[in-house]
């Protein structure tokens, strides 16, 4: 506004002037009103002079003077542009106009003035340009609402052009955002961020000429730097993500191993220790710990600071709790709904010290052919065989992991989860003699010990032998003069033996007359029970020699309430006959093992368990 209002002025003086200088040679005059674009070349034409004046009167003289005087020189009556490489006409640097004046001399007094105008016409040449401050580094978090203005760009243009923001798409981060608004240069976030994955973005911003012919551009790398914000949740390391392209960690199941030893200890765990870290690595918010379930009234403590954990009290027994599950949880401090649970198991283990240990390496066995499809193989003195390993860990000795087997596994043995060994005495035949290796193997621990079992067996109606003595030792270690002396001996220990078999034989066919006596008769823990006519197993003999069993038992024969019964635990008296006479369904059991009837079978043997002696023992 200033600049016409100048203009008017400067038109009011002219007139003025005009009128007082009418008779003037340098009448005719008038003021240049032109215009010359910016960047023209020197000697640009700009305007004519009207002053009519005759130059060949000499008198008249003109002369360019004012501030912008130095852009213009005369050319006769004709003014141009006076430019050089060095100084061009930039509108962007001069302004819009250039104001000089025109003086006329006559006779070298000043005539009249006029005054020159000439506006610079405006030419594209100037790129738009960002400007340093809006195109630094910008911080946001990670929490930003998607469709929030996140930050303004801004470049400027000399020429005053309108500039058209655009992102680049090419540049890696650039989905992250968008331009809503094409000429704002605000910039909108599109997706939402993720510190833990993208801490920094980088995209390239083009500012453009939204209206001219060359459509100048330029660009601005920006990198914005993602703050991280509190929306992770704890975990508890190792961090096993889900699947590689899901970052969500699973929890682990923290495991350790203790005995009843262990007291006030700090337990190591495997995976360990028990830790956790906030999922907002940039935060690292404090965390938390405690147990949420399963600590056993404070048998366990977690520190809630560092997650150590603690066992105050010991187990007492480990038959009663075998193993500890418990639930832990973290938490952060300042947000308690963020938080993440995991599994501590805590094994109860027997204290390991000791191996288990057979305590031979090689057991005699007898079994005596017969037609009954199993029996129990026996040992010296037709006791019971138990291939049973002692492990000093235990104080019965008894380690209640071990698990026996044959091995290699056999077609005609069996060994059950006591150490009993089980034939099928039908295939077998006189004389055979079996050698089976037994392994002992403690599933907790995994030691495993064998032992070898030499099993003969003998023929229907032979004896077993009463002692290891009598049968190694004899005839093995003494030299042959001593073994005669000593087979005369077995000789006249032989012949006495029968005849006292004989005697007592005669003695019991007259009990068995009396039938009211068998149950006494199998109660009574007599030494008639081996008959040499009969099966190998005695079951009066199993019944002292074997803990297990007479445990369960005791109660039952204490009360008496076996005596009587029938069918329980009898002899029968057929079966001193021939085997054909009698045949009775029976089940043998390892007497050892309550949980595991080994064979069902028919059977003429004359020691026979009934089913309802089984159904006693539970
Ligand atoms: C300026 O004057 C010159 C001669 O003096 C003439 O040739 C030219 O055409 C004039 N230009 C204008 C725009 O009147
Ligand atoms: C043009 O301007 C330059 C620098 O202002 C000056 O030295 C020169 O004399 C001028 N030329 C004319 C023809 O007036
Ligand atoms: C910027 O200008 C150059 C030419 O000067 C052109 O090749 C380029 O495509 C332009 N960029 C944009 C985003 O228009
Ligand atoms: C715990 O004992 C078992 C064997 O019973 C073993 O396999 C496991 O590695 C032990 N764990 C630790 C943490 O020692
Ligand atoms: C937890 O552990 C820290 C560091 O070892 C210890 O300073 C703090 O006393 C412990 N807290 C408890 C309750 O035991
Ligand atoms: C952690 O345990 C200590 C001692 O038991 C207690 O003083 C403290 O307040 C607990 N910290 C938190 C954050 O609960
Ligand atoms: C823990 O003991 C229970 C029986 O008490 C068993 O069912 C469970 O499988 C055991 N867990 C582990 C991990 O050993
Ligand atoms: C093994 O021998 C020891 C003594 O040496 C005895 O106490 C234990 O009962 C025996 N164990 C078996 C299964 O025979």
């Amino acid at each position: 506004m200033l600049r016409p209002c100048r203009l008017l002025l400067w038109q009011v003086v002219l007139r003025l002037s005009y009128h007082v200088v009418t008779a003037s040679l340098c009448l005719g005059g008038s003021d240049i009103f032109a215009s010359v674009k910016e960047n023209s070349p020197t000697g640009q034409f700009i305007s004519n002079i009207s002053i009519s004046g005759d130059a060949g009167a000499n008198a008249v003289k003109l002369c360019l003077t004012g501030g912008n005087a130095g852009w213009f020189y005369l050319e006769g009556r004709t003014i141009r542009l006076n430019t050089s490489v060095s100084r061009v006409l930039d509108r962007e640097v001069q302004g819009s106009v250039l104001i000089a004046e025109l003086t006329c001399y006559e006779d070298d007094v000043m005539q009249s003035q006029f005054r020159i105008l000439v506006e610079i016409l405006n030419e594209n040449d100037n790129r738009p340009n960002f400007l340093q401050d809006m195109v630094q580094s910008f911080t946001i978090t990670e929490l930003t609402a998607v469709n929030s203005v996140v930050f303004t760009v801004k470049a400027v243009d000399a020429d005053g052009d309108m500039i058209t923001y655009i992102i680049d798409q090419s540049s890696p981060d650039a989905w992250f955002f968008r331009i809503d608004l094409p000429n704002s240069g605000n910039i909108v976030l599109n997706k939402p961020l993720d510190y833990e994955t993208r801490p920094h973005l980088e995209l390239i911003i083009w500012a453009q000429e939204s209206h001219t012919k060359e459509k100048f551009n330029t660009s601005a790398v920006l990198t914005v730097n993602i703050e991280d914000g509190d929306d992770q949740y704890p975990h508890f390391l190792p961090c096993t993500p889900v699947s590689p392209s899901v970052p969500v960690c699973m929890s682990p199941t923290y495991t350790t191993n203790i005995t009843h030893k262990h007291q006030d200890v700090v337990l190591e765990f495997s995976p360990g220790p028990i830790r956790a870290e906030d999922g907002d690595r940039g935060i690292n918010a404090p965390l938390i710990y405690s147990i949420l379930s399963g600590d056993d009234r404070g048998r366990f403590v977690i520190n809630n600071s560092t997650g150590e954990f603690r066992l105050t009290r010991a187990v007492d027994d480990r038959r009663i709790t075998p193993n500890f599950t418990l639930n832990v949880m973290v938490c952060q401090v300042d947000d308690r709904l963020k938080y993440s649970l995991a599994s501590v198991v805590v094994r109860v283990l027997y204290e390991n010290m000791f191996p288990p240990v057979f305590n031979r390496t090689t057991f005699k066995g007898f079994i005596i052919q017969s037609s009954s499809p199993a029996s129990i193989v026996s040992t010296y003195g037709n006791q019971v065989l138990q291939v049973q390993v002692s492990d000093h860990d235990f104080s019965d000795g008894l380690n209640p992991n071990i698990h026996y087997s044959l091995h290699p596994p056999s077609g005609l043995y069996q060994v059950t989860q006591r150490g009993v060994l089980i034939a099928r005495t039908d295939q077998l035949h006189a004389f055979d003699r079996h050698i089976l290796q037994v392994m002992a193997r403690d599933e907790e621990s995994g030691e495993e010990v064998s032992a070898s079992v030499d099993i003969e067996v003998l023929q229907r109606g032979q004896a077993v032998p009463s002692g290891a003595f009598t049968e190694q030792h004899m005839f093995g270690e003494v030299d042959g003069r001593v073994a005669g002396g000593i087979a005369a001996m077995i000789l006249m220990m032989f012949l006495s033996a029968l005849a006292f078999l004989l005697l007592r034989t005669m003695k019991r066919q007259r009990l068995q007359r009396d039938p009211e006596e068998h149950a006494a008769v199998a109660l009574e823990k007599c030494p008639n029970v081996v008959n040499p006519s009969r099966p190998v197993f005695s079951l009066d003999d199993s019944l002292y020699n074997n803990q297990a069993f007479s445990h369960h038992y005791e109660s039952s024969l204490q009360s008496d309430s076996l005596h009587g019964r029938q069918g329980v635990y009898t002899r029968k008296l057929s079966l001193l006959h021939p085997p054909s006479s009698s045949s009775s369904t029976i089940i043998i059991t390892d007497p050892t093992d309550r949980s595991r009837p080994a064979l069902h079978l028919l059977s003429s043997s004359s020691h026979t368990l009934s089913d309802q002696t089984l159904e006693e023992s539970d």
